[in-house]
């Protein structure tokens, strides 16, 4: 169900019209649904009812602590790449047991943070951070659970910058020379061997490149388990696509029973580590129109949301819908660049858009509930947005509006010469 949709003449989020939250709380403003949120995170745990699993949610889509509480009170794991996720992981409650650690670069101290609350499992990318946590583990003597990601080297089919499980990305250890690295592990006296893990990509619209790095996930499962090493858990990553225009990724059941199907009877512990798929389409982001300006050949709407505030239209030519918030009669409507006022020419929203708007109207952005306020910065020294979090019939401040003087805390100025 979209919890983001018209009555009456204009676009509501759950109960609350998005015209209330503008005036309460200003524009650009992030709007989420909590509804939206818990109904894709328990799409998931009902799919896997029944079979062991963890749904660990990939914290970078979205961190903000009142998405996590709420995950969190549902029994979600959680799938972070920093100390600062872990952090915001405890802080919301979530639990560190359901934690699972990825990224190429951890360091130390963040290993032995991670060592310190007791996570679930360690993603190891490399030889280098499989000796890392080996020390730091045994100077700290405490066991550290390890599975190593492998990089199964199938084509996800997605946009090059978010396709993770070719040989040639950065990700993870070959698959082919995956069974030597898990023999070494299996010798070191504190790391306890328990998953293999993998992750390939993150927009994925179909199953095959799921299902073909499944098969060689479990072929490697097989081939540990003659030589010794019994596999307790898979993680097959995060990566399941959402609809942003007219894509039609599989619904989150199918996903789960075709990987079920080909898990037969292999008795493993199954981790996934969603993150788009939850959040994308729990979110919006809400923006004033500033100025109509006509160049003669094009003609522009200026909003005051930008690049800064939603980088992924700029940085990977993502398509996201735009809805007029109040509908406005289509007889009056014109085709626009919806751009911001970062000096880039990059600093696009939407291009070629039909609608029928003026300077004060409201936009909704749609989908950027995942990898919008995260990836937010505050470049041309913008104040990041707010984040609102709808329930039902009330909106509610999650994090608030940065002030200017926000802006350049911390920031001095050279001493004056004597
Ligand atoms: N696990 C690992 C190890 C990952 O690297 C990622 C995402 C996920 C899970 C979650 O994947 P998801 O279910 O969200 O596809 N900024 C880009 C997406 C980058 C994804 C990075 N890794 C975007 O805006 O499209």
């Amino acid at each position: 169900m979209n919890h983001f949709a018209y009555s009456k003449g204009q676009l509501y989020a759950e109960g609350v019209p998005l015209t209330d939250i503008a005036s309460r709380y200003g524009t650009p403003a992030y709007v989420y649904s909590k509804q939206a949120l818990s109904d894709h995170f328990l799409a998931y745990q009902q799919a896997l009812s029944g079979k062991s699993h963890l749904i660990c949610y990939a914290v970078k889509a979205n961190s903000n602590l009142a998405v996590l509480k709420v995950l969190a009170d549902l029994g979600a794991g959680f799938d972070i790449v920093s100390a600062g996720e872990l952090q915001r992981v405890l802080r919301a409650g979530g639990r560190a047991d359901k934690t699972v650690f990825s990224g190429v670069g951890k360091r130390a101290d963040e290993i032995e943070y991670a060592l310190k609350v007791g996570i679930h499992c360690f993603n190891v990318e490399s030889e280098g951070e499989l000796d890392q946590i080996q020390g730091i583990a045994a100077r700290l003597n405490v066991p550290a659970a390890v599975s190593l990601r492998v990089n199964p080297d199938v084509d996800a089919l997605t946009h090059p910058y978010i396709s993770t499980g070719l040989k040639e990305n950065k990700f993870g250890i070959g698959i082919d020379t995956a069974v030597t690295v898990y023999q070494r592990a299996a010798t070191l006296s504190h790391i306890d061997v328990t998953g293999v893990d993998c992750h390939i990509g993150s927009q994925l619209t179909e199953i095959a490149p799921f299902l073909d790095a499944l098969d060689r996930t479990l072929a490697l499962v097989d081939n540990l388990s003659e030589s010794g090493i019994t596999i307790k858990h898979l993680d097959l990553g995060g990566g399941l696509g959402v609809r942003y225009k007219n894509e039609s990724p599989p619904p989150i059941d199918d996903y789960i029973a075709a990987i079920l199907n080909k898990l037969g009877n292999h008795d493993l512990t199954l981790i996934l580590e969603p993150g788009r798929s939850i959040a994308a389409n729990a979110g919006i982001l809400l923006s004033k129109v500033e100025y109509i300006k006509d160049n003669g050949d094009k003609k522009f709407a200026v909003v005051d949301a930008a690049m800064n505030d939603m980088i992924r239209p700029a940085l990977y030519e993502a398509w996201l819908n735009i809805e007029s918030v109040v509908y406005r009669d289509s007889k009056t409507e014109e085709v626009y660049d919806i751009v911001g006022p970062v000096c880039e020419t990059g600093d696009f929203l939407g291009k070629d858009r039909r609608l029928a708007i003026k300077p004060g109207d409201l936009l909704c952005i749609h989908s950027a509930g995942a990898y919008g306020f995260t990836m937010s910065s505050n470049y041309n020294s913008r104040p990041r947005a707010p984040e609102i979090m709808v329930d039902k019939e009330t909106a509610h401040l999650v994090r608030a509006r940065e002030s200017i003087d926000s802006l350049m805390q911390g920031e001095r100025t050279l001493p004056e010469a004597q």
